[in-house]
């Protein structure tokens, strides 16, 4: 299968049935799909929609998020837990008030230098709000990829993680980056989960090795003790 066909497949099922209300997709400017990304780094998307809704209010803008103190960021971030993420993001929005006159930056490089933004993340912002053709690669990808292709060994294995950046980027299109780049994470929130993966439902289980050889749960593969 071409890549153009894996990800209009991936296109097509996301049309129908990936999400496309939450609140960061209404208005996806960088700003918003920053601090969405960050928040549902380690949280799910149900317990990060009312404290997105809060933070936005309070900080409407990357300046309004630089000016603010930094305790008051924290008091918004109260009950997510790894507070690291929130100093970030407020470090942060400093640096893009300081040398970007608060306009978030657009180039992968700069985006990538900023604190607590890396690979996955600054393609998920530059995709999501800006149809950029950079490829993603959060746990949910990791779990999809290392499926479809059988992809032995732990993803926290340097070689192993190069090996998913050269899948993930084979299969990025050009166009629809961003609704390509949430497709595929709805389907491993959705679908192709660790544990109960719906496979009778998955667009690609025809082609799904891991699928094939009845190794789902093999996928991916834990940290050796
Ligand atoms: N997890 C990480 N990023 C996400 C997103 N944009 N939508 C849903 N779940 C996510």
């Amino acid at each position: 299968v071409t890549p153009n066909d894996f990800a209009a497949t991936i296109l097509n099922w996301f049309d129908r049935h990936g999400r496309h209300d939450l609140p960061w997709q209404l208005a996806p400017t960088p700003y918003r799909v920053w601090v969405s990304e960050i928040m549902l780094q380690q949280t799910q998307v149900s317990v990060v929609i009312p404290y997105f809704e809060r933070f936005m209010t309070r900080f409407p803008s990357v300046m309004d998020l630089a000016d603010a103190p930094i305790d008051a960021v924290l008091a918004h971030w109260s009950g997510l837990g790894y507070y690291a993420r929130a100093r970030n993001l407020h470090r942060a929005a400093e640096l893009i008030r300081d040398q970007y006159q608060g306009i978030f930056p657009t180039d992968v490089a700069q985006v990538r230098a900023l604190p607590g933004i890396g690979r996955s993340t600054a393609g998920a912002i530059l995709s999501l709000a800006s149809n950029q053709p950079h490829p993603i690669l959060d746990g949910n990808v990791k779990r999809v990829l290392t499926r479809y292709f059988a992809i032995d060994g732990w993803p926290g294995r340097s070689e192993v993680l190069s090996a998913l950046w050269a899948c993930a980027e084979r299969l990025t299109p050009r166009e629809r980056v961003g609704d390509y780049n949430q497709g595929m994470m709805d389907l491993g929130a959705t679908l192709c989960t660790r544990s109960k993966p719906a496979c009778e439902r998955c667009p690609v289980a025809t082609r799904c090795l891991a699928r094939a050889q009845g190794r789902q749960r093999e996928f991916p593969a834990s940290r050796p003790c």
